[in-house]
């Protein structure tokens, strides 16, 4: 596989499906061979709109032609697929979340170590420019040794935008399970693995009402906490709240702040690749600091018309350059477990009342610095838009 791009399949042909299908091409080490999905007629519109082809979900996964699949069903359907993507002798790149407990993780652990083939998940945006330098930044003491901080990610709730937005308000979504990934697996790029969880968890509405096409003003059940205060304590010693809503209508904190004994970052949204960090010293004045030359923090991709750094798949890139390499891939499976412990063991804090206490740990992913990023994607596809 070492000398030709990572032939990709895709399961799962729904609104994230154009974000893997669109920015795929900006890495070299990949190529979308072909698309499926349970119902037939989104994969062949998925098909025709990227020109790649549409099979049916079997003969995908028998396919010889595919090396990784990529897995971007609903979060229930994550463990079954992921599942039989390593069964058919497949590498696999699962959306988050990686499984909706941490048994079924840990069974794809097993499954992995079994058939030698990898499992990579997302998120990737810790892979951005800013949280990479967010990170070099700790790591050489820039704010001394990180002793707390928070971390919010509070909203109105999603189902004014996405066209079938069951999945959320059910259990293996919620704000945690759904968002909590791209918050919770930068913390841990950060400082490192958690050791102990508490959460107080509550739900606004019994049920929502839609309010995007085409199913507007349709209802649908709330079965899963939808606000979330929790505390996480880190190995290192650092202890953090995070809190996760989708009852806020509008709230004034930041997406991420770290306090060190000499200092205190502030992170942008860890939903992205991009945007400024912010530093204070000893002397308490925070000012904007100086970013890097990182190719993922080059704009290249509009969201309501603000310009932003947006580089999904490239955690795939990443696991397909690991591959022929052979080294381990930074979307990592253990921290995926990881993750997913703490996300679940959030959950089960909001029910018990009780701490919950990590049984799995992993290692930090190996940085993915200015020069490594420039080596997923040379300059002849950098500045393209999908
Ligand atoms: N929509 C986003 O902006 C976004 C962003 C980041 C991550 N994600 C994650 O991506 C995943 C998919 O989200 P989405 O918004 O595209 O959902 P979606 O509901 O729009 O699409 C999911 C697709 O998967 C198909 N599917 C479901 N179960 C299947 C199975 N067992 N086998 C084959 N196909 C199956 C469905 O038919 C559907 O077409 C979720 O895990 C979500 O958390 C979504």
């Amino acid at each position: 596989m070492s000398d030709r791009p990572v032939n990709v399949g895709l399961i799962g042909c729904g609104n994230i499906s154009t974000t893997y299908l669109g920015f795929a091409p900006l890495f070299p080490g990949l190529r979308i061979v072909a698309v499926a999905d349970l119902a037939p007629a989104a994969a062949r519109k998925r098909a025709q709109e990227y020109s790649v082809e549409a099979r049916s979900v079997e003969t995908l996964l028998t396919s010889d032609d595919i090396d990784v699949i990529v897995n971007l069903t609903v979060p229930a359907a994550h463990y079954d697929v992921t599942h039989a993507i390593l069964s058919a002798g497949k590498h696999a790149y699962s959306e988050k979340p990686l499984a909706l407990t941490l048994e079924q993780a840990r069974s794809l652990v097993a499954l992995s170590e079994r058939t030698g083939l990898r499992i990579g998940s997302a998120p990737d945006t810790f892979l951005g420019g800013t949280h990479q330098q967010a990170r070099a930044l700790i790591d050489a003491g820039a704010i001394g040794r990180v002793v707390s901080g928070t971390a919010h990610v509070m909203s109105r709730g999603m189902e004014h935008w996405h066209p079938n937005p069951d999945f959320f308000f059910l259990p293996g979504a919620g704000p945690v399970l759904d968002l909590g990934p791209y918050y919770i697996t930068n913390l841990v790029q950060l400082l490192g693995p958690v050791t102990r969880v508490a959460a107080l968890t509550s739900a606004a509405h019994d049920r929502r009402t839609i309010l995007s096409e085409p199913r507007r003003g349709e209802t649908i059940p709330v079965e899963t906490p939808t606000t979330i205060h929790a505390l996480l304590e880190f190995e290192q010693g650092a202890t953090i709240t995070f809190s996760a809503s989708w009852d806020v209508m509008a709230h004034e904190h930041s997406p991420m702040e770290i306090y060190g004994t000499e200092g205190s970052l502030f992170l942008p949204d860890p939903n992205f690749f991009g945007g400024t960090l912010s530093r204070a010293g000893v002397d308490c004045d925070l000012h904007e600091v100086t970013m890097w030359d990182h190719l993922f923090l080059t704009p290249n991709f509009e969201l309501d018309t603000n310009p932003q750094a947006n580089y999904r798949t490239a955690g795939l890139a990443d696991m397909a350059a690991a591959i022929a390499a052979d080294r381990p891939h930074r979307c990592a499976l253990d921290m995926a477990v990881h993750v997913t412990e703490v996300m679940t063991g959030i959950l089960q804090s909001g029910e018990t009342g009780a701490f919950v206490a990590m049984t799995t740990s992993c290692n930090r992913p190996a940085p993915l610095g200015p020069e490594m990023a420039r080596g997923l994607m040379p300059e002849a596809r950098q500045g393209r838009l999908a």
